[in-house]
């Protein structure tokens, strides 16, 4: 059966945003985000702690995130290491999220680490997350496909993804990066890991639409179990540091086949549109979601 209820991690801030050409500024960041807020999404990933000339989009982490100190939702950020927990831990965050890769090419290319190195570089930042009470999420990316190295064997996400949760993360988000994922391997890879001993309510989902299978593996993963879902609001979205990587699976999308099953979100799509038509007007493009498009064409 289907799940009454998903909880969507909204990801446009920070998985979007990371990927524009131009610097969006900071004010427009935080209406973004209090609007989002106010569509009703309760879990809205703001920012990251990276090396700002890794991602200058994002490099004004400081400034923008105690503009959000009276928005009413979740507010994880991503930091990948001491000096970024530091610097989150300063602000006051109180959820963080690392990032791992199942592939040593993506490892190398998005933290300069090997995958064995950069586990060991987030065992103090988790440790540390923890004992100070916040909420870590793991992300784990190229779980279905690398652009370099190709297709990624189920045994070896599976092996990075208990070593992830055995730092201590409270979530996994299993990440679709490039988008190739179909619904027969997202089966398979969650068989896998519940066969590890990783039960589905510790795992979340995170697609890229590049060959418009997000959707679809987003049911598969929802007959499965997962109630947890990452989505872009307006479909924003990539990854600077992993080739082919297009829009995150659109949180409109999303949220119109959960209103369609009858499954609740607490999300206005309304709301919800009407932000990414604006957020649309500051970036200078349309959204490349089909329902932004089919909801404000009328
Ligand atoms: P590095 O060059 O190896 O860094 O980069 P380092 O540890 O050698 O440190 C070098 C200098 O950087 C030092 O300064 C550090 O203090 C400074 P110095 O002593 O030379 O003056 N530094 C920092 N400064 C500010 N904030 C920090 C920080 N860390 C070090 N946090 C590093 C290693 C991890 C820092 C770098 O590779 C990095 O920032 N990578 C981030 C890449 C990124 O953000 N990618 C996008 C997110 S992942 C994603 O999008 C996928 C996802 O959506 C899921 C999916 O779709 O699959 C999550
Ligand atoms: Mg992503």
């Amino acid at each position: 059966g289907l799940p009454a209820r998903v909880r969507i991690h909204e990801v446009g801030a920070r998985d979007g945003l990371q990927n524009e050409k131009g610097a969006v500024p900071t004010a427009v960041k935080a209406e973004f985000i209090h609007r989002l807020a106010a569509a009703g999404l309760t879990t809205i990933e703001a920012t990251s702690f990276v090396h700002p000339k890794w991602v200058p989009q994002l490099a004004d982490a400081e400034e923008l995130f105690p503009q959000l100190a009276d928005v009413d939702a979740r507010l994880p950020v991503l930091v990948p290491n001491e000096r970024g927990l530091d610097r989150a831990l300063a602000l006051g965050a109180t959820r963080i999220a690392v990032f791992g890769s199942a592939t040593e090419t993506f490892a190398s290319r998005n933290l300069n680490r090997t995958v064995a190195e950069s586990l060991a570089m987030f065992e103090p930042v988790v440790a540390r997350a923890k004992e100070g009470r916040a909420h870590v999420r793991g992300y784990l990316s190229m779980c279905f496909g690398d652009p370099w190295e190709g297709p990624v064997p189920v045994h070896q996400v599976v092996s990075v993804a208990k070593a992830l949760l055995d730092l201590g993360c409270d979530e996994l988000s299993l990440g679709d990066t490039i988008g190739v994922a179909t619904p027969g391997h997202v089966q398979a890879l969650l068989a896998a890991l519940n066969e590890a001993g990783v039960t589905t309510d510790r795992i979340g989902v995170h697609f890229h639409d590049t060959y418009g299978q997000a959707l679809s593996n987003t049911l598969a993963a929802l007959q499965h179990g997962v109630t947890t879902v990452d989505a872009s609001a307006g479909g924003l979205g990539g990854c600077p540091y992993a080739k082919s990587a297009t829009g995150n699976l659109a949180t409109e999308d999303l949220v119109w086949m959960l209103d369609g099953l009858g499954i609740e979100t607490g999300v206005d799509l309304t709301a919800l549109t009407a932000t990414s038509v604006w957020m649309a007007e500051q970036l200078g493009r349309p959204s490349p979601s089909r329902t932004v498009r089919a909801l404000s064409h009328k």
